[in-house]
């Protein structure tokens, strides 16, 4: 039974819980940790009453009733928390970002590396039934070289960010390691990344700020890489306006054909002939991250969004920043 420390019990961290709740038997949260006594108690009580609670991280790594952590802390917290984790033997599961430098991830690195614990990134979007399923048949060929590929995340941040105070740490870009690239960015990252299976080579990328007053940060990046494939991506991330009307969650366009969808849904159309569409079996991203991070720490396996991934992902963001102050493409 792998027992669990919950760090950073906010808001993500709720939609956490029915990911521990399906590993039921094969482990369990053991502890809960905050500096806000409520928010962790909050959340032990919604699993029952029975993990510790703690206010500092340090303490409850030294239980030993705690194997492995899920990190949900603001990102100026991610390195402390998950070199501290490694080093004291424990497997972490963090959500993004993986941290906000390369600096920080070189540390996170060699702490995963000398304490031979496992990492996962909480990519979550990979473990949706589109992203998961275009991936799987991308690689398996379907169609063929690929030329193109899209993945989009937007959402128009509402009426509770038009405030001061309202974005909390994520207010600045400074407290934040960045906007909203860095952010929710992180999504259409990885998954531009995972569909393409080729490491990214190049990129360049334009942001703003158009409708977040109170966000001292771009609420909206434009970014593509290119791929060691020859493949050319395109992300779309924004809390300033909602997710474009005819655009998918994930589109590849290849020598055979393209993919797209979203959810549970994809469409696979020939390059000539008759779209076929797929239901597929819902699954929740947040549930099956945390199935995959047990079976990975259960049978010693080396999960499929680990460490090479998160730091991946995080060159292609910081580059993107880099190439937006410099005003060039840059070489990852
Ligand atoms: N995967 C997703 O879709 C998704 C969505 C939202 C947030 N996130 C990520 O989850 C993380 C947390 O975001 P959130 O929206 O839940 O933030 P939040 O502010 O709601 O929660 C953060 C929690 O951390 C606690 N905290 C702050 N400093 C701490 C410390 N030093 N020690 C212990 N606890 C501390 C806060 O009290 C708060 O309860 C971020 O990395 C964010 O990017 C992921």
């Amino acid at each position: 039974m792998i027992r669990v420390g919950l760090v950073g019990c906010g808001g993500i961290m709720g939609a956490h819980l029915p990911g521990w709740r399906a590993v039921e038997g094969r482990a369990v949260v053991t502890a809960a940790c905050d500096v806000s006594a409520d928010n962790a108690k909050k959340r032990a009580d919604e699993l029952g009453g029975t993990a510790a609670v703690y206010a500092d991280w340090k303490q409850m790594l030294a239980d030993d009733k705690v194997d492995a952590v899920d990190i949900a802390l603001p990102h100026k917290f991610h390195r402390d928390a998950i070199v501290d984790a490694a080093e004291a033997g424990k497997h972490v599961l963090t959500e993004k970002p993986l941290c906000t430098s390369l600096q920080e991830a070189e540390d996170i690195e060699a702490a995963v590396k000398a304490n031979n614990v496992t990492l996962m990134c909480a990519h979550n979007q990979m473990f949706e039934p589109a992203p998961r399923t275009a991936r799987k048949w991308i690689k398996d060929g379907r169609i063929g070289r690929v030329f193109s590929l899209r993945t989009i995340d937007c959402f128009l941040a509402g009426a509770a960010r038009q405030a001061p105070g309202a974005w909390g740490w994520r207010a600045t870009a400074s407290e934040a390691g960045g906007g909203c690239a860095l952010d929710t960015g992180y999504h259409p990252t990885y998954m531009l990344i995972s569909i393409a299976n080729s490491d990214p080579k190049e990129v360049v990328s334009m942001s703003d700020n158009y409708n977040q007053p109170f966000l001292d940060a771009e609420d909206t990046a434009q970014t593509m890489v290119r791929f060691a494939s020859g493949a050319v991506g395109t992300l779309q991330t924004s809390w300033g306006y909602p997710n474009p009307n005819g655009h998918w969650q994930i589109h590849a366009i290849g020598e055979l054909g393209q993919i797209y969808g979203r959810g549970n849904t994809l469409h696979f159309q020939p390059m000539e002939g008759e779209v076929e569409s797929h239901d597929l079996a819902p699954e929740n991203g947040f549930v099956g991250e945390i199935k995959h991070f047990v079976d990975c720490i259960e049978n010693g396996t080396t999960p499929e969004q680990g460490l090479h991934e998160g730091i991946t992902v995080l060159k292609v963001i910081l580059g993107g920043y880099q190439s937006e102050k410099e005003k060039r493409v840059i070489q990852i």
